[in-house]
């Protein structure tokens, strides 16, 4: 019986990526990014000298470190969404009062465990639930045996970014519920600016972000017997100053025939599947689309105001 049910969760998963790649723009699902290999090539990312946004983020956590905690108060349970491996969490246990619990969800299981454990070593003294599933799914909290003042998720990175607008109100009202009354919002949001900065960032001269995209036809090579020829497409990240994006785009490199499932795929040369958009946001266009959740009530930013950290409450 159980066998049936993966099974079936497998070709869900199939149909879902081949309705996506039979669109006029052919487009991946970015939740294929995050296989064990994809969260370490995402840790490589982060530590590029041209992608900025982890830097910037986690000087702005540093700088305003007292200010960041006080707002979450004591007692505290912490709900991380995404969680990865990432010294901004160990800044938050470093000087956060008595928190009550840290509740760590992730996609990659592994990735997960293995973070999980680190921190535990780290602080013995914080309870840790992990929890492994995709957070865009639904998925149940974890009964915490402590007692807590309030509940607030920390969404770093800019991930809110990589959802199209009308997701991320989705998205925002779901944080909302999941906090309640009383509850709140520390969140990541990377803000425009000019074009070369952008650009770079998703275009680094090492190719690291093009093996994090491609390490996405991999997936589907090795988990959904296709036959992408790895050669044959390259990455390019563009920003589309009209939607306020960046655009990440795997590029065929000639015409030719994919194989997937069933089904063949045909691309023509210089053909594009979208793997995923990074939206940018001015601190008031963001503060626009929480509105109807939440109150902007704090927003910490850097010197080039290129990235912003925001908490936010609950209306
Ligand atoms: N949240 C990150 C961002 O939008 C994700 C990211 C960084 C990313 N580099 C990427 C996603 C390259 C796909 C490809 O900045």
């Amino acid at each position: 019986m159980k066998n049936t049910t993966v099974e079936q969760e497998k070709q869900r998963l199939l149909e879902e990526l081949l309705l996506g790649l039979r669109q006029p723009q052919k487009m991946l699902p970015s939740k294929y990014f995050y296989d064990e290999i994809g969260s370490s090539l995402f840790e490589d990312i982060c530590a590029l000298r041209e992608y900025y946004p982890t830097r910037t983020e986690i000087g702005i956590l540093r700088d305003n470190i007292n200010a960041i905690t006080g707002r979450l108060g004591r007692r505290c349970l912490l709900i991380e969404y995404g969680s990865g491996a990432s010294v901004k969490i160990r800044l938050l246990l470093d000087h956060l009062r008595n928190i009550a619990a840290y509740v760590p969800i992730d996609i990659s299981a592994d990735h997960l465990l293995n973070a999980t454990e680190e921190l535990r070593k780290e602080y013995p003294r914080v309870k840790i639930f992990p929890v492994p599933a995709d957070y865009t799914q639904d998925f149940d909290l974890p009964e915490i045996d402590a007692p807590f003042n309030r509940r607030v998720v920390f969404f770093p990175g800019s991930t809110i970014g990589n959802f199209m607008p009308d997701q991320a109100r989705g998205f925002l009202r779901h944080i909302a519920e999941v906090v309640g009354t009383d509850g709140g919002l520390l969140i990541g949001v990377d803000r425009k600016k000019s074009l070369s900065v952008l650009e770079a960032a998703y275009n680094d001269s090492k190719g690291v972000t093009a093996d994090f995209n491609l390490n996405m036809l991999v997936r589907l090579n090795n988990e959904y017997n296709a036959d992408f020829d790895l050669d044959a497409f390259r990455h390019e990240a563009v920003y589309n100053g009209v939607y306020g994006r960046i655009e990440m785009h795997l590029i065929s490199k000639r015409e030719q025939l994919v194989q997937i499932g069933s089904e063949q795929i045909s691309f023509h040369s210089g053909e594009s599947i979208l793997t995923e958009y990074s939206y940018k946001y001015h601190p008031e266009e963001f503060a626009a689309i929480a509105k109807p959740w939440f109150h902007v009530d704090t927003v910490w930013t850097d010197a080039h105001g290129w990235f912003s950290v925001q908490y936010l409450t609950v209306r």
